[in-house]
C-alpha cells in the first residue's frame, strides 16, 4: 500500500467494509449477550420486567461497544508508523464541528432515553403496597439478619425467613450497627439497611423454594458469614410455619400441647439448631465434648467456659462481643437474645453449664 492510499480519504468502499463489520460483530455480541444466563432462576413478579431491562442494555450497548473498538483498531492499522517515519508529523486537525455534535447528541440521546425507561420502571415496581401487606421487619446486625413479623397477632422474630408463595410482602429495613445490605438474588432485591433511616420495599414472591439472603455490603470481619435462607411455600406450608414458630415449637417438634409445647432440649439446639426459625447451631463453630461437635471456628466452650457461672455463659450467648476468648475476634451472630426464645435460651445455658461445670 502507498504512502498515497494511507495518508488519503477513507474511501466509500471501505466505509460500507466496516459499517458490515460492525453489523455482524454487533449481532453476534448481542446474540452471545443474550444467550447468558447472567441471573439466578425468577422468584418474584418483579423478576421479569428487571431481566428484560437488562436485555434492553446489552442491545443497546453491544453496537456501541463494537463501534468504538472497530473504529479504534481500523485507525490503528490504516494510520500505523512505518520504518522511516520516525520522525514524521501527522497532519494538522482542526476538528470537526458537525462530527462533534452528532458525537454528543447521540449519546445524550441514547442515555436520556435509558434514564427515562429506568425511572418508569423503578416507579412501577416500586408501588406502595396494598393495605393489610404483610410487612416483614428485617433488621441487619454483625452478623445476622433477624426477620420480625407479627403472626396470630403476635411478634414473632426469626432467623429464617419464611413466606408464602403469591402474596405480596413489605420490608421495612434497618440496621442495629453498621451499613448492610440486604440481597436475594432470585427476587432481585438489594436494598441498603442504613444507620438511622428505614428503607422498605414491596414485592411477591413468586417460585417456592430455599433462597439464599446474602449480605451485599462489607460490614466487618464476618461478613461473608452473614447468609441466611428465606423459603417460600405455600399457603398450608405457611400456616403449618406460622404454628409451629408463634406457639414456641421446641426443637425438633414436639407435640400441639395448647400454650408453649414441650420444653426444648437444650443438648438438640446446641448441636443442630432450630431448623423452624433458623437459628443456627452453637456446634456448628464451637467445640463441646457433651454435644459431640469439633468444629474450632470459636472458640472451645469445654475450655473457655471452665469455671464460669451461668450468667456469663447467658451473656456470652446474648452478647457475644462483649468478653472474648484469647486469640478470637467476634463474628458470632448478634441476634440470638431476639431469635431464641427465652425457654431455649435456659435450656442451652443449662445444658452448657451442666456440660462444662457439672451444673455446680
Ligand atoms: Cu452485613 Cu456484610
Amino acid at each position: 500500500m502507498g504512502e498515497d492510499t494511507r495518508r488519503g480519504p477513507v474511501t466509500g468502499r471501505t466505509w460500507v467494509m466496516l459499517a458490515v463489520v460492525v453489523l455482524v460483530a454487533s449481532a453476534f455480541g448481542i446474540a452471545f449477550g443474550l444467550a447468558i444466563d447472567w441471573f439466578p432462576a425468577q422468584g418474584a413478579t418483579i423478576a421479569k420486567d428487571i431481566d428484560t431491562f437488562w436485555d434492553v442494555l446489552l442491545i443497546v450497548s453491544v453496537p456501541i461497544f463494537v463501534l468504538v473498538t472497530v473504529v479504534a483498531l481500523y485507525s490503528v492499522w490504516r494510520w500505523r508508523m512505518k520504518p522511516g517515519e520516525e520522525n514524521l508529523d501527522g497532519p494538522p486537525i482542526h476538528g470537526s464541528t458537525r462530527l462533534e455534535v452528532i458525537w454528543t447528541a447521540v449519546p445524550t440521546l441514547i442515555i436520556a432515553a435509558l434514564c427515562a425507561y429506568a425511572t418508569v420502571l423503578l416507579l412501577d415496581i416500586q408501588e406502595s403496597p396494598a393495605k393489610g401487606t404483610r410487612v416483614v421487619n428485617v433488621s441487619g446486625q454483625q452478623f445476622a439478619w433477624t426477620f420480625e413479623t407479627t403472626v396470630d397477632g403476635k411478634k414473632v422474630a426469626t432467623n429464617r425467613l419464611v413466606l408464602p408463595e403469591g402474596e405480596e410482602v413489605e420490608f421495612k429495613i434497618n440496621t442495629k450497627d453498621v451499613l448492610h445490605s440486604f440481597w436475594i438474588p432470585e427476587w432481585r432485591l438489594k436494598v441498603d439497611a442504613v444507620p438511622g433511616i428505614t428503607t422498605s420495599y414491596s414485592l411477591t414472591p413468586s417460585k417456592r423454594g430455599r433462597f439464599q439472603v446474602v449480605c451485599a455490603e462489607l460490614c466487618g470481619l464476618g461478613h461473608a458469614y452473614m447468609r441466611q435462607y428465606v423459603s417460600v411455600v405455600d399457603r398450608a406450608g405457611f400456616a403449618a410455619w406460622v404454628k409451629q414458630v408463634s406457639g414456641g415449637a421446641p426443637a425438633g417438634g414436639g407435640d400441639d400441647d395448647a400454650g408453649g409445647g414441650a420444653k426444648p432440649d437444650g443438648k438438640q439446639l446446641f448441636a443442630s439448631g432450630n431448623p423452624q426459625t433458623g437459628v443456627t447451631a452453637c456446634g456448628s463453630c464451637h467445640t463441646l465434648a457433651a454435644a459431640g461437635t469439633s468444629s474450632q471456628t470459636g472458640p472451645s466452650l469445654d475450655e473457655t467456659l471452665k469455671g464460669v457461672d451461668a450468667s456469663k455463659i447467658r451473656e456470652g450467648i446474648v452478647d457475644p462481643g462483649k468478653e472474648l476468648a484469647k486469640g478470637f475476634q467476634n463474628i458470632m451472630p448478634g441476634n440470638y437474645a431476639q431469635t431464641l426464645t427465652p425457654q431455649e435460651l435456659d435450656a442451652l445455658v443449662t445444658f452448657i453449664d451442666e456440660s462444662v461445670n457439672g451444673g455446680k
